[in-house]
This record gives structure tokens, sequence and C-alpha cells, in this order.
């Protein structure tokens, strides 16, 4: 028995693939098609060990994710594959639906042909395990309550559309055909490995190459914040006790603005890697033009995943953005290798042109 997880190359699918390997012996196959945001490097510590199967492939290729479910008598698959970077969905949304909504359905249907075939007990205890975002339930006006597991959908960015695409297609094949499914809508995740085209990572590489902070309009909108080893650990749990069909709302419970988050990333750099000239990287912020269609606020009620499966977040936003801080400054030849070539032409695009 293994589990399959797919986009285990990336910011989240990586930690998880080695805070998986790290806790149990349960082989992973993990099929990434290796794009800008596939790095192989997340998971150098796992050469050579046998319970890491790696496959460069598209989860829009039905027979190469059919051929892999019964050539590893799979039990659970892990939904991870995703264009993630809502910036980037609105210069080019074609591979967004592409991989979001088409190759998530191509999974549903090899999932479906597969599981079709599997004996009673295997099928009853197979799942389908979606990793879904908070963005697809819209913005929230400053005093709404955090969105819960009924709020409505109303994505605003081709990304959030496609997710939340891909969040319909999973449950009508429960509703349609009974597979055994469970979503995640998590909020803004951060830590290790993640590509430093999102807020955190890329402020921490601009501030450290001299370089501006750009914060988008006011900088007022609110994210919530949630260390990525919380998320894993929020999924090892739903993937365990959740019950079939339902969607769990995942987060910190740590809401903050992005002018305060960028803040307190540069006090932590002055702290541990002051600048030459003693002054704050804080002087480095630059306000440049906002995101088309920027959603104000995202906040998550956690409260169904705490009260069904007793899951908590182990990590203050304090603790985990030092953690995080302190990777970044120990880990600067992989920020090297990842922003090499195409990343620039990415910058000149987003931020210059
Ligand atoms: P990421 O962009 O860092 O990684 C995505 C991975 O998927 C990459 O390794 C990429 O190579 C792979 N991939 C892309 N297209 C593929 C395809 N067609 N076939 C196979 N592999 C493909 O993304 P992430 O931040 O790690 O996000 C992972 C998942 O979690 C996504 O589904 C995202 O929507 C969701 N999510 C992310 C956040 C966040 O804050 N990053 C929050 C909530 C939910
Ligand atoms: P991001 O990390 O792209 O995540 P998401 O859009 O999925 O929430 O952005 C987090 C917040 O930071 C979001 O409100 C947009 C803002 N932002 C900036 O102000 N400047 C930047 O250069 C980036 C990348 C994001």
């Amino acid at each position: 028995m293994s589990i399959l997880v797919t986009g285990g190359a990336g910011f989240i699918g990586s930690n998880f693939v080695l805070d998986w390997l790290g806790l149990s012996d349960e082989p992973v196959i993990n099929l990434d098609a290796l794009t800008y945001a596939g790095n192989l490097e997340n998971l150098a510590s796992l050469k050579g060990d046998p319970r890491h199967v790696f496959v460069q492939g598209d989860i829009v290729d039905f027979d190469r994710v059919l051929g892999l479910l019964e050539a590893h008598e799979v039990r659970a698959v892990l939904n991870f594959a995703a264009e993630s970077h809502v910036d980037r969905s609105i210069h080019g949304p074609g591979e967004f639906i592409q991989t979001n909504v088409v190759g998530a359905f191509n999974l549903l249907e090899a999932v479906r042909a597969y599981w079709v075939k599997l004996g009673t007990t295997e099928r009853q205890k197979f799942r389908f395990l979606h990793v879904s975002t908070d963005e697809v339930y819209g913005s929230l006006d400053p005093a709404a309550a955090p969105f819960n597991e009924t709020s409505r959908y109303e994505p605003n960015s081709p990304y959030s559309a496609s997710k939340a695409a891909s969040d319909h297609l999973v449950r009508a094949y429960h509703q349609t055909y009974g597979i055994p499914v469970l979503t995640t809508n998590c909020s803004n995740n951060y830590g290790p490995y993640q590509f430093p085209e999102k807020l955190i990572p890329l402020v921490i590489h601009n501030a450290l190459s001299g370089k501006p902070l750009p914060i988008y309009g006011d900088g007022r909108q609110i994210r919530d914040w949630l260390y990525v080893t919380d998320h894993c650990s929020a999924i090892r749990r739903v993937l365990d006790a959740g019950r079939l069909g339902e969607t769990y709302n995942v987060g910190g419970w740590n809401e903050k603005p992005n002018l305060e988050v960028v803040h307190g990333v540069c006090a932590i750099l002055d702290e541990l890697r002051p600048r030459k000239d003693a002054k704050s990287y804080a002087e480095q912020i630059s306000f440049v033009k906002d995101r088309p269609g920027h959603d104000r606020r995202y906040a998550i009620d956690a409260g169904k995943l705490e009260r069904e499966l007793g899951w908590k977040p182990q990590e203050s936003f304090e603790t985990g953005i030092h953690k995080t801080v302190r990777w970044y400054l120990d880990h600067q030849q992989w920020v090297k290798n990842v922003t090499s070539g195409a990343y620039r032409d990415w910058i000149a695009r987003q931020y210059i042109a």
C-alpha cells in the first residue's frame, strides 16, 4: 500500500512528503510536472530512500495516473498539484484552467476507474483528499465573521475560480459516484521552500538583495497566516479521520494586514542580519500599483476541524515567522538556485514592465 501525492515537489507538497516520511514508513508516490514552482532540491534529503518514488508527469495525463494507482496499490490520493499564484493567474489564466480544473477532473476520472475495481474493503478504505484554499470564498468585510464551511463560494481571481471549480468537481464525484472524498480549504501558508514570488519569501529575498519591498495598494489587506507544517498536520488528521464528503477549513487564527507582516519580517532581519548601514530593512518598503480584483480580507474559522478532529496549530505567527526567516537565511543557495533564469522574467513582467 502507498499514497499518491500530486504536486509533491512544490512548497506545501514537499513539506508534506518530508513530514510524512519523517513519521511513517508508508511509501509516497510523488507525481509532479516540475513546473517553475516544482523543485526536486526540496526533496534532496530523500535521495536513495526507497519509500519515495518520484515520477515527473502531469495530472492531466489520465493513463499515467491510472497506471500509477494500479502499479503501486495506492490507498489514498492527495491532490496538491496546482498553479497557485494569483498574480500569474491574472497574466495567464489558461494554465490555471488546465491544471486546476482539467487536471483535477482527470485525476478524479482515473481514481474512479481504479476505485470501482477495488475489493469491498479497499474501496471503503480508499480516500481522495483535495487540497484547496480559503480564496474560493472571496473577500470578507472588515467586521464579518471568518469563513466557515457553509460560507458562499464567491471567487474573485482566475486562480480562486479554478480552485472553486475543482472543489465542486470533487463534491460531485462523491455525490454522483460515491468516491470517498475529503476537501480542505486552507488559509495562506508560509514556511520553508516557498517560492519567492509569494509575499513573505519575496520580501525576505528582496530585503537581502537591497531591492524594494513591493506593497500592493495601501497594504491593509488582511490574510490569515498558517505555518506550513501545521497545514500538513491538518491534512494528515483529515485523511485519517475526516468524514467522507465533508470539507474542513484550516487556519491559524492569525489575521494580519500585509504591512504588519512585512514590518515583522523586516524587524527579524534587522535583528538576525542587520543592514550594513544599520538602518532598518523597512526603509526598502515601496508602495506599488494594486493587484486587480485584490481581495481585502481572508479569515478562517477552523472550529469544525478542532471540534470534530481535535486539530490545532502548533505554531503561533511569531514562532513560525522567526523559523521561516531563519530558514531563508540558512538556505541562501536554495534561493539563489530557484531565482535564476525564468524567475527574473517573471519579476520583470510583474514589477517592472
Ligand atoms: P506550488 O505552486 O508551490 O506547487 C505546486 C506544485 O504542483 C509544483 O511542484 C508544480 O510543479 C506542480 N504542478 C503544477 N501543475 C502540475 C500538473 N499539471 N501536474 C502535476 N504537477 C503539477 O503550490 P503550493 O503553494 O505548494 O500549493 C499546493 C496546493 O495547496 C495548491 O493546490 C494550492 O491551491 C493549495 N493551497 C495553497 C496555499 C498557499 O498559501 N500556498 C494555501 C491554501 C491552499
Ligand atoms: P500572496 O503571497 O501572493 O498570496 P495570496 O494572494 O494568495 O493571498 O500575497 C499575499 C498578500 O500580499 C496579498 O494581499 C497580496 C500581497 N502582496 C503584496 O502586497 N506585494 C507582493 O509583491 C506580493 C507578491 C503580494
